[in-house]
């Protein structure tokens, strides 16, 4: 696991900018795997300023979003949908058909569920995957004690994952208890895998997933097997690591011989 601490959020949100652009440079027909949520949404501004300026294009690539809430449509605006149209896609040159996010009123969930991961084997497999993580160790919404081969299917969200997004809801709306999810197991077949991390609320997590043991009670630990996963943390949500100084070691090295 390639460990990249930084100072702030800013600087997170543009090595990760960096790695889309480059992404896309080598493949503009790539399969990107994109998340919702605060952490990428500077990232997303960014993506969009760098495509203004013509120095990246989205119009060959294709998105599958992590995830999305069970009995949420595409126009509630807490949906994630609504989220991916309104934060990113309607601001690039996406060619929107080609953006996919679970269908959150779909007649049968578990079904479009297995269509979801037939769609994203059919087209080839996501090149680089884009990941946030809950307080709980989640990740998509891949809850503590998600099986680590799961396949996207529907996943009942725990009572810490449901308040700490209940602020996005209003008084009178009802919140989705479920949601569909991209597995862990869909997670780990991303040839590239980019997990951001900002802000002291992430410091447990981001401990569980980068020193912890590999177990299904911190769902981003499995990115532990991964062979190119990258986790980058600002100094806050990497502050109780105990091996910071390595990393920070390690990651200026790795750089160093990049450049040989
Ligand atoms: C939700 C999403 C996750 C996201 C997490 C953290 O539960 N399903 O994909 O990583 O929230 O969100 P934030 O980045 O707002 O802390």
């Amino acid at each position: 696991m390639r460990l990249v601490i930084l100072p702030n959020s800013d600087d997170v949100a543009e090595f990760a900018c960096d790695l889309f652009v480059q992404q896309l440079k080598q493949k503009p027909q790539s399969n990107l795997g994109l998340a919702t949520g605060s952490s990428p949404t500077a990232l997303y501004n960014k993506l969009i300023e760098r495509q203004a300026a013509g120095e990246v294009s989205f119009s060959a690539a294709t998105s599958f979003n992590l995830d999305e809430y069970v009995g949420l449509d595409g126009d509630h605006n807490q949906s994630y949908r609504y989220f991916m149209n309104e934060t990113l896609f309607d601001h690039i040159d996406i060619d929107l058909k080609r953006t996919f996010v679970p269908n959150g009123i779909a007649e049968n969930p578990n079904d479009e569920c297995k269509r979801y991961e037939e769609m994203i084997a059919l087209a080839g497999g996501i090149d680089l995957q884009l990941l946030g993580i809950g307080i709980n160790g989640h990740i998509g919404f891949n809850e503590p004690l998600s099986s680590l081969a799961s396949r996207t299917r529907v996943k009942t969200l725990t009572k810490s994952t449901i308040e700490a997004n209940s602020r996005f809801f209003g008084p009178d709306e009802t919140q989705p208890t479920d949601s569909m999810t991209m597995g862990i197991g869909t997670i780990l077949n991303a040839k590239q895998v980019v997990l951001l991390a900002t802000g002291e609320h992430k410091a447990q997590a981001i401990k569980g997933c980068v020193e912890g043991p590999v177990t299904a009670s911190c769902p981003a630990s499995a990115l532990q097997m991964h062979e190119h996963a990258i986790v980058v943390a600002d100094e806050a949500a990497a502050k109780d690591l105990t091996m910071k100084d390595y990393a920070i070691w390690a990651e200026r090295r790795h750089q160093a011989l990049e450049k040989m």
